[in-house]
């Protein structure tokens, strides 16, 4: 199914369409021109079951990465005979509880900033997609790891201006090849404060907790406490300027952050969302949009940069709600959201490069399949918004497109994931035939009743047979840019699975299960819970008591 970049030229657009009409034999697809002007509604992708089950079987496994990465005390969340408790005294020196949240990857380490990125995503997932997981009974163990990441976070909060952001010190967890289960070493804490602040973890730690507490809202206390943790980091990270990269250079040798303007940006849209409260909208559409968003240029969206899912989100009120069109402000934010998805679109005059021989999104050697399911999962989202709010077009440089254009593009990172790929496999652990047998994940790597701990099992990464423990759901790093994968247990670049890839993945399949429909069929159980809320928000022009009870 290679479609080489060198035959672009007259018609590679049209091979491409042809190419992808073929692998996804169960759409209903219209070979589409391109045109100036685009007539009527956008045809709806409605995907027959058939194709619908791809995407829930590998949603079902996605999701059990998260039970894997959980640290603390399993409970009824031990769903892996070889996982079971661990990290039981983390934050104990502080005289905290730090023992819940999840490693980062295949590693101990418990990194706050990318940590905090998955639970907002996890909750984002769940706020437009809530309903579609129901379906297939995976909004439960959703919530339960999103619960797993808050609680934690909530705890990792003790003081208005104190956040610890790192449990495990690097040097230290990297010196080790164990076992969570067995780990004995000190794992010290990291905190950032008013006089070494970290705007851009304080910042993403607010959108976290702000965004879930709109997914938990039917829990009133619990939801509460999650939106008045998140005002007062908002206010800490605002307040307390500093990236925390450069006020702890230790921590910028893993989660180096490039900025935090995004990271202000993104925690003020997701309180918005979550209270109403117009100073947060006027934070984000005013002098701090000025400065920091970057309008008319567009980035790619993962752990570091925030730009591509601030845009999105807010392209979310001038579609549903805030016809206000002499909000500039919000009408930059919507362009730049448009100017991001003409960027994947593939045959877009605005088309970005960065994509490999075959399709897939490619920008970076280290865990390059970030970049593409993030960017996918955005294209599914606007995609979904455009058709919920009977936008039919979407314009590129006087070139038209359709939602469904932008489906099948988020359909392509998902299908070249699953096993679409000259490679044959399937990057998502657990999903089909040929999936990585040799994950870099301690944790997978060990037997559960090795008797080794921290040096003697080094010899578990260095043996020459797969893992015994098939870690479910993890979506490694992924292929180089030539569409190769080594699979090798010692190859970090590409065989290392992380929390956030999962949270990404978790959004993408939940998407294009097709549940949701066009404005006239959507039906209030089948309407996302954000949806819900921004109508009554926004529709009725001020925030009901009942949904803002803070
Ligand atoms: C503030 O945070 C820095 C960096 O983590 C730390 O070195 C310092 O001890 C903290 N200050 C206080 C008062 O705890
Ligand atoms: C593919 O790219 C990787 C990384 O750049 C390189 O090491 C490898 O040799 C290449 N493989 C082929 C078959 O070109
Ligand atoms: C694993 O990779 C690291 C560097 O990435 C290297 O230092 C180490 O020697 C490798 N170990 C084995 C067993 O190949």
């Amino acid at each position: 199914m290679r479609v080489k970049q060198s035959s672009r030229g007259c018609c590679w657009w049209f091979l491409v369409v042809v190419t992808l009409a073929l692998v996804y034999d169960a759409i209903v697809y219209t070979v589409h021109k391109k045109t100036e002007k685009s007539e009527g509604a956008a045809p709806i992708p409605g995907p027959p079951g058939a194709i619908e089950k791809k995407y829930v079987d590998a949603l079902k496994i996605a999701m059990q990465f998260f039970d894997i990465q959980k640290s603390g005390e399993l409970g009824h969340s031990k769903r892996f005979s070889w996982r079971g408790d661990s990290a039981l005294t983390d934050g104990s020196q502080a005289k905290l509880d730090l023992s819940k949240g999840m490693y980062d990857a295949g590693d101990l380490m418990k990194f706050g900033f990318p940590m905090a990125f998955t639970a907002t995503i996890l909750s984002w997932a769940i706020l437009e997609y809530g309903d579609q997981m129901a379906v297939v009974n995976q909004l439960d163990p959703a919530q339960d790891s999103l619960k797993w990441i808050t609680d934690y976070l909530i705890n990792a909060h003790p003081e208005e201006n104190v956040l610890y952001v790192q449990v495990g010190d690097p040097e230290i967890d990297h010196g080790c090849w164990e076992r969570p289960e067995v780990m004995s070493e000190n794992r010290p804490l990291t905190q950032i404060n008013k006089s070494s602040p970290g705007t851009e973890v304080a910042a993403e730690t607010a959108a976290a907790l702000a965004s879930a507490s709109l997914v938990f809202k039917s829990d009133f206390r619990y939801s509460s406490t999650l939106l008045s943790h998140a005002k007062e980091l908002f206010t800490f990270a605002d307040k307390y300027r500093g990236s925390y990269s450069e006020t702890i250079p230790e921590v910028a040798t893993y989660y180096k952050s490039t900025g935090y303007g995004d990271e202000l940006l993104w925690a003020a849209s997701w309180l918005y969302h979550a209270t109403g409260d117009k100073s947060y909208l006027q934070y984000v559409t005013g002098k701090n949009g000025e400065v920091f968003a970057q309008w008319g240029s567009p980035a790619w969206f993962s752990w570091d940069n925030k730009l591509a899912g601030t845009q999105v989100l807010l392209s979310r009120l001038t579609f549903f709600g805030n016809k206000d069109t002499t909000n500039l402000g919000l009408q930059n934010y919507r362009k730049t959201a448009e100017a991001v998805m003409c960027s994947l679109i593939p045959d877009s005059p605005m088309a970005t490069e960065s994509r490999t021989d075959s399709g897939l999104i490619w920008v970076s050697e280290w865990n390059a399949l970030q970049h593409p399911v993030a960017s996918a999962f955005l294209a599914s989202l606007y995609s979904d918004y455009m058709l919920s709010s009977g936008t039919a077009k979407l314009s590129c440089n006087g070139y038209s497109y359709k939602p469904s254009d932008l489906r099948t593009f988020a359909k392509s990172q998902a299908d070249y994931v699953l096993g679409n790929n000259p490679m044959k496999m399937s990057f998502l652990v657990g999903y089909g035939e040929n999936y990585p047998q040799y994950v870099h994940h301690r944790g997978a790597s060990i037997p559960a009743d090795a008797k080794t701990g921290c040096k003697d099992g080094w010899t578990w990464l260095e043996r020459k047979e797969p893992n015994p423990n098939v870690a479910t759901g993890a979506l490694v790093g992924g292929p180089f840019l030539n569409e190769t994968f080594v699979d090798d247990r010692n190859n970090s670049m590409q065989a290392e699975p992380t929390t956030y890839n999962s949270a990404v993945i978790v959004g993408l399949l939940s998407g294009p299960m097709g549940v949701r429909r066009s404005v006239k069929s959507e039906k209030p159980s089948v309407v996302s819970h954000l949806r819900i809320m921004m109508g009554q928000i926004f529709v009725s022009g001020q925030a009901s008591p009942s949904l803002h009870p803070l």
